[in-house]
C-alpha cells in the first residue's frame, strides 16, 4: 500500500485518543500508570507536533487559499495553547490528585478537538493541495525526520524551553 502522511498523522491522533482514553480511567491512586501514561502521550504527541509545525505545516500554508491560511493560523494557535498552557498546567499537578484528573481531562479534550479539526478540515484541504506522490515522500521524509529527532531529546528541549519561561 502507498504511503501517505495524511494517514500516518491520523493514525498517530488515534494512539493519542487510546492513550487519552485509558489515562481519563484511571483513579487517584494509580499514581505510576498516570506517570505512565503521560510520558507516553507527550512520547507520541511531541515529535508529532513538531514536525507538523516545522514541515507540514509551513508546506501547507504556502499552498494555502484564504481560508486554508485561518486553518493554518488555528492550527497553529492550538499547538501553542498547549505547549504553553495546557501541557505546562499538567506538570505542575501531582499525579495522584484530581487537580491532574482535571486538567488532563481538559488536555485530552484540548487535543481530540485540535485532531478532528486537522482531519476534517485541514487534511481534508491537503489531499487537494498535494498529489499522492507527494504526499508518500512527505510520509518518508517524516520516517526519517523521527530518525534524526530522537522523542528523547525532543522532549529535553521543550522541557528547558519550559523551564526558561517560569516566573
Ligand atoms: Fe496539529
Ligand atoms: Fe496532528
Amino acid at each position: 500500500m502507498a504511503q501517505d502522511i495524511l494517514k500516518t498523522l491520523k493514525a498517530e491522533h488515534d494512539v493519542l485518543r487510546g492513550l487519552f482514553a485509558d489515562l481519563k480511567e484511571t483513579t487517584d491512586r494509580a499514581v505510576k500508570k498516570r506517570a505512565d501514561l503521560l510520558g507516553k502521550i507527550e512520547s507520541a504527541l511531541i515529535p508529532h507536533a513538531k514536525w507538523e509545525e516545522e514541515v507540514f505545516y509551513p508546506a501547507f500554508k504556502e499552498r494555502a487559499d484564504r481560508d486554508g491560511l485561518q486553518t493554518h493560523a488555528e492550527a497553529l494557535a492550538e499547538h501553542h495553547a498547549v505547549e504553553n498552557s495546557v501541557l505546562p498546567e499538567v506538570h505542575a499537578a501531582a499525579p495522584g490528585t484530581p487537580v491532574f484528573a482535571g486538567r488532563t481531562k481538559v488536555f485530552g479534550e484540548f487535543i481530540e478537538h485540535h485532531a478532528k479539526e486537522e482531519e476534517t478540515t485541514m487534511f481534508k484541504m491537503a489531499r487537494e493541495l498535494f498529489s499522492p506522490d507527494e504526499r508518500a515522500r512527505l510520509d518518508e521524509d517524516y520516517e526519517m525526520w523521527k530518525q534524526s529527532n530522537p522523542v528523547g531529546s525532543l522532549i529535553a528541549a521543550q522541557k528547558a524551553k519550559a523551564a526558561s519561561r517560569a516566573p
